[in-house]
């Protein structure tokens, strides 16, 4: 058993992690125990300060099983995508030792610790807006640290992966791809980051919180239903995406806004187009969003070049993403006039970004 002077000892790690949302959607799995994607897809790291996941992870040996608390309400970890994390993490596992509290954790003391996890969202839990990614990737992340865990963030990716496929992209900062891989236990199904906070720092990310219920069906069971019934969405997987890839990490590369914005929408587009081709369909957007559609790509053709990208993961809210400060000015003005949060029931809120690409989960 781990060295201790006292028994009562805890020692403590906390992280925060932003969620990401993707400008090349993830949407179907080859295998769902181990979350391995039909395709590869890119996204964006949020601004922390506005849609993030804290997390603190506890040890001691006063803890006889693992307990956690997910916004204050405790949660069951019986699912086999929590204890797939748990047990990744658990067998990376270092020593560790904390001089000041007098506490040695050898490395095979870490299959009979458990540990107490309590995580916030910032933002509203399961409503589209990525919050498995962000917990997920908070969870392992932290874990890591506090099992003095020496793998990179590439490795920590295909952990995090196990416990939600977007999760694994929450790692990184600025643009990030997950590459889908070939192995058949998933060891290359991997996030990277393409670019990093810096280099496209004029964007501006703002989230129209068109509503905070949570999603009628989730991420999990509207994939698998799209990959069994959609005829569309292999010819997206194998067609579209592959191409699109290429594209969109030259736009990002080089930032071509037109071209980036094209992508973007388009990729959404079809997202929601095979989500509509699944038997029975899946509606995610509501009128708002179609509203939001109408109203920005009206002022992208009146400009007579993009100004603005929108997006929608699996729900109603938009996430659009302005050029530069100007345009995100603008269009907040815009959206306002004409979806003023107070008259429309339906819509809540707007997130602006301050700085909207953040850095790596830390
Ligand atoms: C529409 O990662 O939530 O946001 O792997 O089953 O947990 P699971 O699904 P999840 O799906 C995200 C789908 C998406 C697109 C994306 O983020 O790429």
């Amino acid at each position: 058993m781990a060295e201790k002077k006292s028994s009562s000892w805890v020692l403590m790690v906390t992280a925060q992690t932003p969620t990401n949302i993707a400008v090349i959607k993830y949407w179907g799995k080859r295998d769902e125990s181990l979350i391995l994607p039909i395709n590869d897809s890119i996204s964006v790291t949020l601004d922390p300060s506005h849609l993030c996941t804290t997390t603190t992870v506890a040890v001691s040996p006063a803890f006889s099983h693992d307990r956690m608390w997910l916004n204050g309400k405790e949660i069951s970890l019986s699912g086999g995508r929590y204890q797939n994390c748990l047990r990744e993490i658990r067998s990376r596992a270092s020593d560790v030792e904390d001089e000041k509290k007098g506490i040695k954790i050898a490395k095979k003391d870490w299959e009979n610790l458990h540990f107490h996890i309590a995580s916030y969202n910032n933002f509203p839990t399961a409503a589209g807006l990525a919050s498995s990614a962000a917990g997920f990737a908070c969870l392992v992340y932290s874990l890591a640290k506090l099992m003095n865990v020496k793998e990179d963030n590439g490795q920590l990716s295909a952990i995090a992966r196990q416990g939600s496929g977007s999760a694994c992209r929450s790692l990184y900062g600025g643009f990030v791809k997950w590459i889908m891989g070939k192995d058949y236990n998933g060891s290359d199904s991997i996030a990277v980051q393409l670019v990093d906070e810096n280099h496209w720092d004029e964007l501006v990310i703002l989230v129209a919180v068109v509503s905070s219920r949570q999603k009628e069906t989730s991420s999990t069971s509207g994939m698998r239903e799209t990959v069994e019934t959609s005829p569309l969405v292999l010819h997206r997987a194998k067609e579209v995406v592959p191409k699109r890839i290429i594209e969109m990490e030259e736009a990002i590369k080089s930032r071509d806004f037109p071209a980036f914005a094209r992508l973007t929408c388009s990729d959404s587009n079809q997202f929601h187009a095979v989500c509509l081709d699944t038997s029975p369909p899946i509606f995610y957007m509501n009128d708002t969003s179609h509203r939001i559609i109408s109203c920005v790509e009206k002022w992208n053709r009146s400009e007579g070049t993009p100004q603005v990208a929108y997006t929608f993961d699996a729900g109603p809210n938009a996430v659009m993403i302005a050029r530069n400060r100007k345009v995100a000015a603008l269009l907040l003005q815009r959206l306002l006039f004409h979806f003023p949060p107070q008259s429309d029931a339906d819509l809540n809120s707007y997130i602006v970004g301050d700085k909207s690409i953040l850095k790596d989960a830390g």
